[in-house]
């Protein structure tokens, strides 16, 4: 790998001229090696929901490439992290059952069934079968689970591997400043599925971070107006959201009305074809409000009065059962965009009572596959949050429904194109596809190669 690392601050980096991004990271089992420890040993990454571990006891682990952790809540207020590998001959203390997502359950104490050797929820080696044969040099700090840091940001746990990484909190800003209002940590998971693409995950990501595809690989959406947006440099990560629809404000852009020429009747269709097709980005009351828009407003309704009727009525209606919605402020409703791509491998589609989280990351070494997590959220009333587990969902199988598999659909073929002889680099819309680029600016710091190169 070549050592032309690009150490442009991003912070003075717009990403708006025309880019050509190298196909190395996409393909070279070299490069995805090397970025076992020069990405992946130090970056954050988001490892569960924090309501996933609701009592004392209760873990889940977390695998990237060679590296398992252990998420244990260790106390009321407390979820902590460590290796999960036992330190006398290095078994993986918490096994994840074949084919499932993760290890989890809940305990005491972690057994590592070779030998036995036990150890506390804070990671303390607390037995060791005959330790006296060691003749006193086991002391408690060489025996104990490797500490991983941990904080929680949006309802999300983040662990780093990298013990100098900065607090997660400067790591992700902006995001959290202009998210903040959403209140992203009141959100549930509605349903989560978890599948493996044969393509790389940046491949995965990509297929998610731009708007520039939805009008080819979703001609669909077409009658129901443009969904084509901007996308912008946000330091190491990046948003985009969709040009305001005409005769609407910006802020309105985020839940999209339908384009048609009734409002009320488009808006309807819109979110009736979302709900049955995509399962994503609306909820059962948004969908039973817009059916009602006919019925409940004049002919001639112009348009930003249907979305204004629409969202109020459809935010009235959930606070009267125990479900409230965020107040967030036009300004940073269009100032937050539609979705961020937390660098490196974070998508949070947010919204007002609902969201739409994407997540990849690498599959062993081989840069043609990779672990792929799609969760949508949304907003209950207290006690009325669904149980839901990771269900492992194959890209053909029918609950994916229609719009999520138009997606898929490019990924392999895009991975498979990577390498074709013919093919000269990706160059990302400078406009509408500045997260594809950004991704590469960045990764290029900490991989010390790849940045994006100017195409002229
Ligand atoms: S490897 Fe864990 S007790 Fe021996
Ligand atoms: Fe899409």
């Amino acid at each position: 790998m070549s050592e032309t690392a690009d150490h442009t601050d991003t912070a003075a980096e717009d990403l708006s001229r025309p880019l050509t991004i190298g196909v190395e990271a996409y393909i070279s089992e070299e490069w995805a090696r090397a970025e076992r420890d020069r990405l992946w040993a130090k970056v954050w990454q988001q490892v569960g929901r924090v309501e996933e571990l609701p009592e004392v006891g209760d873990f889940l682990t977390y695998d990237i490439l060679d590296d398992s952790i252990i998420v244990v809540r260790t106390s009321p207020d407390e979820i902590r992290a460590h290796y999960n590998v036992c330190s006398h001959r290095g078994r993986r203390l918490v096994d994840t059952p074949e084919g499932a997502h993760d290890g989890r359950g809940r305990g005491r104490q972690f057994v590592c069934g070779f030998h036995g050797w036990r150890y506390d929820l804070e990671g303390r080696c607390t037995r060791v079968p005959e330790r006296e044969d060691w003749q006193g040099t086991l002391t408690d700090d060489k025996i104990k689970l490797g500490e991983v840091r941990l904080e929680t940001w949006g309802g999300w746990i983040w662990i780093t591997m990298d013990p100098d990484a900065e607090p997660l909190w400067t790591y992700l800003e902006p995001a959290p400043t202009l998210l903040k209002s959403f209140d992203l940590e009141r959100f549930r998971y509605r349903w989560r599925r978890w599948l493996v693409f044969d393509c790389n995950w940046k491949v995965a990501l990509e297929a998610f971070n731009e708007t520039y595809h939805v009008p080819y690989t979703h001609p669909e959406f077409i009658p129901f107006g443009s969904f084509l947006g901007w996308s912008r440099v946000q330091g190491r990560h990046s948003n985009i959201g969709f040009e305001a629809p005409k005769g609407l404000e910006e802020n309105q852009g985020k839940l999209r009305i339908g384009g048609g020429v009734d409002a009320r009747v488009s808006t309807a269709e819109m979110q009736n074809f979302i709900w049955e097709n995509a399962n994503t980005n609306t909820t059962e009351t948004l969908v039973d409000v817009a059916n009602r828009l006919a019925a409940e407003l004049p002919d001639g309704t112009p348009p930003d009065q249907v979305a204004k009727y629409w969202l109020e009525t459809a935010r009235r209606e959930d606070a009267d059962r125990g479900v409230v919605w965020p107040t967030v402020d036009p300004e940073a409703v269009a100032a937050s965009g539609t979705a961020w791509q937390i660098f490196p491998n974070f998508q949070i589609g947010h919204g007002q009572n609902n969201m739409l989280c994407y997540s990849a990351r690498p599959y062993g070494y081989d840069p043609d596959k990779c672990i792929f997590e799609v969760a949508v959220y949304q907003l209950y009333a207290p006690g009325e949050e669904p149980e839901t587990e990771w269900v492992f969902t194959p890209p053909d199988h029918p609950d994916w429904r229609t719009v999520l598999p138009q997606d898929f659909s490019n990924m392999a073929a895009v991975q498979k194109g990577m390498k074709a002889r013919g093919f000269t680099g990706p160059k990302p819309n400078p406009y509408r596809e500045r997260a594809v680029a950004n991704l590469h600016h960045n990764l290029a710091k900490y991989m010390g190669a790849g940045a994006p190169r100017d195409l002229d």
